[in-house]
């Protein structure tokens, strides 16, 4: 567990953008303190200089516009205009930072529920308010809730982004030390919205191979998500497909970061947002050139099952340099994969959008 700590005014610097974000805010600071000294200062200075002395009499009013006054009004509103603008380019590019996760990242599943944290790893290992990741390497979470807004806050890594029922979220950041440190739910949640933390263990990577290779025995999350996938019976209409299908159902290999064209004539980028909306409202975006036959499996699938399925599509045929490529999950035949897969080269790297549709 994490030691406590004798007095501190700032959590452990932990991660890559620790750094940056600690700088922004010493700037932050620094200014306020320093614009809030000069001002103090000057009210009392000029409270004591020109204070009202016996026998002095108000000279004239000056004109009201006056060069040096209209000179004196231009400097105190282009220096804050400055100041504000520069915090604001920089806030920004850091945000910017924050909400890209670099496209060779690992990628771990996050629910949030009242209360506590469910932690899904690709690899099929899981774990409840407990986060092992590999230290210096990109970790990237796609998270949603069960229930209501709750927000997912490791101050150590100067991360945090709200985990919103019915879509996906994402959040990276790529650990420097190892050790622990706290998980926290940063938006009220309920009555027991103080009790749903958790500890992030950053371990070293041969440790962490460790800790995978115990593993759940449930084989990793894209198998579990194609047993899903024929429990649910998806197989009976889409499983044709990829053996070179029917024609019924839109095929799934390679869809995943793919463009699809659309019946209403738009085309939706097929993220994870995507394939979750798809499952639970098929009828609201229906692909161009098929008929709105499927079900919805609203009730029939949680929020963690509709993770692994996402993973199994995910599996079958993903676009080049997603780092799902790397560990597919076995699929009949792929005879129809490299025409599916060459369909859009210039579509941005899977996942790299967080939350869109
Ligand atoms: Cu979950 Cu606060």
């Amino acid at each position: 567990m994490i030691e406590a700590k004798s007095f501190q005014l700032f959590p452990e610097t932990a991660s890559s953008i620790a750094g940056q974000v600690d700088a922004l805010y010493a700037f932050l600071v620094l200014v306020s303190a320093f614009f809030s000294l000069l001002i103090a200062f000057l009210v009392v200075f000029f409270a004591v200089k020109y204070r009202r002395r016996p026998g002095i009499v108000l000279e004239q009013e000056q004109a009201e516009h006056s060069i040096g006054g209209m000179v004196l009004e231009i400097v105190w509103s282009v220096i804050p205009l400055g100041l504000s603008m520069i915090m604001f380019a920089w806030g920004a590019s850091i945000f910017f930072t924050e909400s890209r996760p670099p496209a060779d990242s690992m990628e771990i599943y996050v629910t949030g529920k009242q209360w506590m944290w469910k932690i899904q790893h690709m690899e099929g290992a899981r774990e409840i308010n407990e986060l092992h990741i590999p230290v210096n390497r990109d970790i990237k979470l796609t998270m949603t809730s069960e229930d209501v807004l709750h927000d997912f806050f490791i101050p150590a890594f100067r991360t945090k982004a709200d985990v919103v029922p019915g879509k996906y979220v994402t959040e990276w950041f790529r650990p420097t030390k190892i050790g622990a440190y706290h998980i926290f739910c940063a938006e009220y949640c309920g009555t027991k919205h103080s009790g749903m933390i958790g500890t992030v263990y950053v371990m070293n990577e041969a440790d962490y191979n460790n800790w995978l290779g115990q593993g759940s025995g449930e084989g990793s999350m894209a198998e579990q998500g194609q047993s899903l996938f024929n429990q649910l019976g998806c197989g009976n209409c889409h499983a044709s497909l990829i053996n070179n299908g029917n024609g019924r159902c839109p095929n799934l290999v390679g869809v995943f970061g793919s463009r699809v064209d659309l019946k209403d004539g738009s085309r939706v980028r097929a993220d994870e947002s995507y394939i979750r909306e798809s499952v639970l409202y098929p009828q609201s975006k229906i692909v161009a050139g098929y008929d709105d036959i499927m079900p919805t499996f609203k009730g029939l699938i949680t929020e963690d099952g509709m993770l692994k399925l996402v993973e199994y599509v995910k599996s079958l045929g993903a676009k080049n340099g997603s780092p799902n490529t790397a560990t597919p999950a076995p699929v009949e035949t792929s005879a129809s994969e490299p025409k599916t897969r060459a369909q859009d080269k210039t579509s941005p790297q899977a996942g790299s959008v967080p939350g869109r549709r």
